[in-house]
């Protein structure tokens, strides 16, 4: 159609089919034209800032074009060549009516090749001037920032839409432990959520999960920490309609039996746990508690990498746990758990 412009998402490895399903139910008309690890490309008509309410991704890019990359190092003037002459499209970012315009080039690489990731971003932006016109400019003083993913021989050129602003959501302040927003919030898609949800996080750090479940209407957003630190962090971060408390995931006293409909969390797990806690003990406690609280109909939606901790506590709890999703974090693999009563 008219109009259309291909965009390039980005997001954690592993999260890609909670990305799809988040834009085929926020922009129906768009359509998925590849999807690659940690990547979604899409094609709409929409306009490039109506694509910045998808919670799930990192980065929003405007797709150039797919070009082809040779192996070796004497292969790149064909690839300062090849975006020498690319046809950009309409865009108005693009065309800027006074004045230079400085870019820079961030270039990832996978495969092998006899050139570095920064030897293929010099060559890129060696494209741009001879193409386009534009200067080189820096890291910190730039007008536009563009991106070469290279694949093997292939490598996807795109300008960048985004700040560090949108992923991180502006200025919020983050624990040791919190998950980007981006890994939260495909936590809180997968929950389905419901206005008639009444949600608890109990493992709220400073208050991602939370957070990023305010995006959607609800009965009631509850986050909960045992540490008194986190919860000041949290109630720091939160928006009015997120209720803070301290609490201990494992004695949920306050909440009333099947009062809950939904959980959604991020355990204790990886390299934040102390040497000597005991976390076939905590999930144990907590998974009673959770069986406790959640209603008939409720679920729970689960990230940590201890598969055998989180399956035991489950076991005991007569609960039934479903692995979801594995995602790439930091370099670890934790996964998504669906958790229900499975009566
Ligand atoms: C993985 S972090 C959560 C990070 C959070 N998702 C964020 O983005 O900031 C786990 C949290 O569990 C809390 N915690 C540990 N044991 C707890 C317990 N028994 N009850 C409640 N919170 C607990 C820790 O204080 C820590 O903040």
């Amino acid at each position: 159609m008219a109009g259309d412009l291909t965009y390039m998402v980005t997001a954690a490895p592993g999260l890609e089919d909670i990305v799809v399903s988040e834009i085929m139910s926020k922009f129906p008309q768009a359509w998925i034209r590849a999807q690659m690890r940690g990547r979604v490309l899409l094609v709409t008509d929409d306009p490039w800032e109506s694509l910045l309410q998808l919670g799930c991704i990192d980065n929003l890019y405007l797709h150039l074009g797919w070009l082809k990359v040779g192996p070796h190092k004497a292969d790149l003037p064909d690839l300062t060549s090849e975006i020498a002459s690319l046809a950009f499209p309409e865009f108005p970012l693009l065309t800027r009516p006074n004045g230079k315009t400085m870019a820079i080039v961030n270039a990832s690489r996978s495969g092998r090749h006899t050139f570095s990731r920064f030897d293929a971003a010099a060559a890129a932006l060696e494209g741009l001037t001879l193409g386009r016109g534009y200067v080189p400019g820096t890291k910190d003083a730039h007008d536009l920032h563009f991106r070469l993913d290279i694949l093997g021989q292939d490598a996807l050129f795109s300008l960048k839409l985004t700040d560090a602003a949108f992923r991180f959501r502006g200025q919020r302040s983050f624990s040791r432990a919190a998950l980007r927003p981006s890994v939260a919030h495909a936590l809180v898609w997968l929950s389905d959520p419901r206005e008639d949800d009444v949600f608890l996080d109990p493992f709220c750090g400073s208050g991602t999960i939370p957070i990023e479940r305010a995006a959607y209407p609800a009965v009631s957003i509850t986050g909960g920490d045992i540490s008194p630190a986190a919860v000041q962090t949290a109630t720091q971060n939160a928006p009015e309609q997120v209720e803070i408390r301290l609490l201990d995931a494992c004695d949920l006293k306050e909440i009333p039996s099947g009062s809950i409909t939904s959980i959604v969390t991020n355990l204790p797990w990886g390299k934040q746990i102390a040497k000597d806690e005991d976390l076939d003990a905590l999930y144990c406690r907590f998974l009673a508690e959770a069986k406790r609280v959640l209603a008939a109909s409720g679920r729970a939606i689960l990230l940590t990498d201890r598969h055998e901790e989180l399956a035991e506590a489950c076991r005991m709890a007569q609960m039934q746990c479903r692995a979801l999703y594995t995602i790439s974090l930091h370099g670890m693999l934790p996964a998504v758990y669906s958790v229900t009563h499975g009566n």
